[in-house]
């Protein structure tokens, strides 16, 4: 690393109250991912070379998460009591290493903060001590506000709480967010005392101290972008926002979307992927070019690859759907299942950790769980691989092209050869040989006329049912009038 190492800070060590949950509210989840990710996404995209973040509540979870996430590129402090902003930057300090020559300091529930503003701040000229983020709002009560001399020159920021009348008026807020000189920052933390009306470490007293000695470079940024989410409320305009600009980004990259699909944070689409109306798509799901995510389908963790064609209403976890196959409409894939190039899972088809060779297909109505369907394969209506005997699941093993009548159940551990053939209806126990047909069924008799005798006798008995009913159901009203 140079010289000019930039440290992301980012403050996270409040519990969130207002999302009342004892989950800390930095880890509650935004298109899939942590609320915390973006900011240090962005951070990292601006320039930062790594980031400490202060947790507090929660913290096993929240550095789990982190280590988990991003490695050693972001370490963690933590910072015991909530004693003020202040407090919690000079936890961070003891984490960044001697060679940083700017800290960004940041909050960790602002996940619409644009990578394009924070480069801005990074890029600070050397002669300067400190650069903010500022922003105006028509509301700007509960925020810090921005105090300015007659040249316009940012001398200091004051607490709502502490700001006068006069001061209370202005409506250029602090949003929280700075690039600050490391050296100038450790000496600047060392002399915050809480003299406030909340007897805290306010951070933005070192704005002060900075412009008493060299001019602070602000730059003035969108607020929709800006702010914090305090409950689930913000959170769930803020995951519009960024559900927004998720699909904005892909469409610029030559993807159509339609309507409100719904695109997670870190799902990867390619060029001339199409995603229809009302699709979510989650996880680690990615859709190559050329395929096509019908109407209402539901992707978590689904490899979709080029030519593939997803009918309306599929839902699909943690499987791989091969080149040009297709599936659904109306089908469930579940963990494990793979189609290879052009197998076909149709409508009502429920399959579990399978495998459809290349060309094999399961048209409609079925269950495949726990087995492997060789190339070319075709599964007729209503086929039901039975796996699970109530203590155990078993396989079942479908040579190439073989054909599996319609109605058949498939008793696992059970294989079928190459080319074997299943006759409709056949419950098969046994394994069947390459080329060997299975057929168990009882012989077919017709007998003449038997249905009209049938429905003769069946009718009778109907018609002396009725007049029974009617006879008691006399009986009881003349008793009742009697
Ligand atoms: C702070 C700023 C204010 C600014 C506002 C923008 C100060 C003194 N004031 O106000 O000028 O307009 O943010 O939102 O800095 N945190 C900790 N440890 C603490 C205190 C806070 O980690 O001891 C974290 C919180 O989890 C939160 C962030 O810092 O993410 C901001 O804290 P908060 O108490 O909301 O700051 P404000 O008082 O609203
Ligand atoms: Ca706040």
């Amino acid at each position: 690393m140079s010289s000019e190492k930039v440290t992301a800070v980012i403050l996270a060590a409040g519990l969130g109250t207002r999302m009342k949950s004892p989950r800390a509210k930095v880890l509650h989840e935004l298109c899939g991912r942590p609320l915390v990710d973006f900011v240090i996404q962005a951070a990292l995209s601006a320039g930062a070379d790594d980031a400490v973040v202060v947790v507090g509540h929660q913290r096993q979870e929240v550095c789990a998460h982190l280590q988990d996430r991003f490695g050693v590129q972001v370490r963690t402090a933590v910072q015991d009591e909530q004693r003020g902003t202040g407090h919690a930057v000079r936890c961070a300090m003891p984490a960044l290493t001697s060679d940083c020559k700017t800290a960004l300091l940041l909050y960790g529930d602002t996940p619409l903060v644009l990578a394009d503003d924070l480069a801005r701040l990074v890029s600070r000229p050397d002669e300067t001590l400190l650069s903010m983020l500022t922003c105006r709002l028509d509301e700007p009560h509960g925020y810090g506000r921005i105090l300015r001399d007659e040249d316009g020159r940012i001398v200091a920021i004051r607490e709502q709480r502490d700001a006068t009348e006069g001061e209370r008026k202005i409506n250029e807020v602090n949003p929280g967010m700075y690039s600050v000189d490391a050296n100038f920052l450790r000496e600047a933390l060392a002399a915050l005392e809480p003299n406030n009306e909340q007897g805290e470490l306010y951070l933005t007293d070192i704005i002060a101290m900075a412009a008493a000695r060299a001019p602070i470079v602000s730059f003035d940024a969108a607020a929709s972008t800006l702010g914090g989410i305090n409950d689930r409320a913000q959170l769930a305009t803020a995951e519009q926002t960024m559900h927004a600009r998720i699909a904005n980004r892909w469409r610029r990259a030559g993807v159509t979307i339609r309507g409100n699909a719904r695109i997670d944070a870190d799902v990867q689409l390619e060029p001339d992927a199409c995603i229809e109306q009302g699709v979510v798509l989650r996880g680690q799901t990615r859709v190559c070019a050329g395929a096509r995510v019908d109407v209402g389908c539901v992707l978590d963790d689904v490899v979709v690859d080029a030519g593939a064609y997803l009918k309306p209403y599929s839902v699909c976890s943690a499987s791989h759907i091969g080149p040009n196959a297709q599936v659904g409409p109306l089908a469930h894939l579940r963990p494990d299942t793979k189609l290879g190039r052009g197998a076909k899972v149709g409508n009502f088809v429920e399959t579990k950790n399978v495998v459809l060779h290349e060309g094999a297909k399961a048209s409609h109505l079925s269950y495949l769980g726990d087995g492997e369907i060789g190339a070319g394969a075709n599964i007729g209506a209503g086929t039901i691989f039975c796996n699970y005997d109530g203590f155990q699941k078993h396989r079942t093993v479908i040579g190439e092209g073989a054909f599996i009548g319609s109605d058949s159940q498939l008793v696992a551990p059970i294989s079928i050869g190459d080319g074997a053939y299943v006759a409709t209806g056949t419950t098969v126990t046994k394994d069947v040989p390459a080329d060997g047909l299975a057929i168990s069924r009882t012989r077919q008799e017709n007998k003449e006329g038997y249905a009209k005798r049938l429905r003769g006798r069946l009718q009778a008995a109907k018609a002396a049912k009725d007049a029974k009913d009617a006879k008691d159901a006399k009986d009881a009203k003349d008793e009742a009038s009697d």
